[in-house]
């Protein structure tokens, strides 16, 4: 073997990294390494820069807990997450596309009639958003999942808020007609958390920390590709410049004002309210999937 030097080094770390029996695992340190060297060797680093991206990693992984997840955070923000979302979600053009899931879902939400209000006691404008569940032939799913969360109407989720009950999240179901009605609060725009290591970066930055309003969804059915994705508010001064690359085009919905009367869920309101109507469309799971369900 012949001893290292800046031009061969590269080559040498690979030559050695092939010996891995897990041909998986093979590929991807073999590839981190090429990818990382080629970034090493364009920026060139000072000794002193390498030090503070090594004390940058170190703290943002102090900062991770049980509740806070500092990593995902800045792989939302370098637009990672958003792209292994692509990879693993290729769903045809006519399905409902997914989304980054995000930090804050809670699992075992409780699960309420159609109708029902998730957002008892929760400040905002109300909210109700209705439509159908079906498939890309167009039948109707019935009892398929719908599992909701989203902030309040002043932009915190329930891990923001010091509450013992879950807080503006709930499962419902869709009926024998494939259709849902969910009652809740509308959603506003909301900061990523700016204190700690991406923020810190981020402020370095003139990139905005905001997130465009929007309502989490995970829906499931048997047999149906399992998709996980949010409806934004059409108008939202955030939605072109979503700091988690999280938007796309057929997730941007109205939300039409109503006036004080009937709503969608028959209930007679004193005050305006929202009305979101929006149709998710599965997509048939692969045969290797449902097998493995
Ligand atoms: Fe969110």
């Amino acid at each position: 073997m012949p001893y290292v030097t800046e031009q061969n080094l590269t080559d040498i770390v690979m030559d050695r990294w092939k010996n891995i029996p897990d041909s998986r695992l093979r590929k991807i340190m073999i590839s981190m390494v090429k990818h990382i060297h080629a970034f090493v060797r364009e920026i060139e680093p000072t000794e002193a820069e390498w030090f503070t991206a090594i004390d940058w990693l170190t703290r943002t992984g102090k900062q991770c807990t049980d509740k806070r997840q500092e990593f995902i955070l800045a792989s939302d923000v370098l637009g990672i997450s958003m792209l292994v979302d692509a990879i693993n979600h290729r769903l045809s053009t006519k399905a409902t596309p997914t989304t980054v899931t995000g930090p804050f879902h809670v699992h075992d939400s409780p699960e309420l009639a159609n109708g029902a209000n998730m957002a008892e006691d929760a400040p905002g404008v109300p909210c109700f958003v209705t439509g159908v569940v079906r498939d890309l032939d167009g039948m109707l799913v019935k009892g398929a999942i719908l599992d909701v969360w989203q902030t309040d109407g002043e932009g915190l989720y329930e891990a923001q808020r010091d509450v013992k009950e879950p807080w503006m999240r709930a499962v419902y179901r869709s009926g024998a007609d494939g259709s849902y009605v969910i009652r809740t609060i509308a959603p506003i725009g909301y900061t990523i958390p700016m204190d700690g290591t991406v923020g810190e970066l981020m402020s370095r930055t003139k990139i905005s920390h905001m997130r465009p309003a929007h309502i989490h969804f995970l829906i499931d059915s048997p047999g149906y590709h399992r998709i996980i994705t949010h409806l934004f508010q059409r108008g939202d001064q955030y939605i072109e410049t979503d700091v988690v690359y999280g938007v796309k085009e057929p997730l941007i919905v109205d939300f039409v004002k109503k006036p004080a009367g009937k709503a969608p869920n028959g209930e007679v309101l004193d005050k305006p309210f929202y009305v979101v109507n929006y149709d998710f469309v599965l997509q048939k799971a692969a045969k290797a999937a449902i097998a493995a369900e």
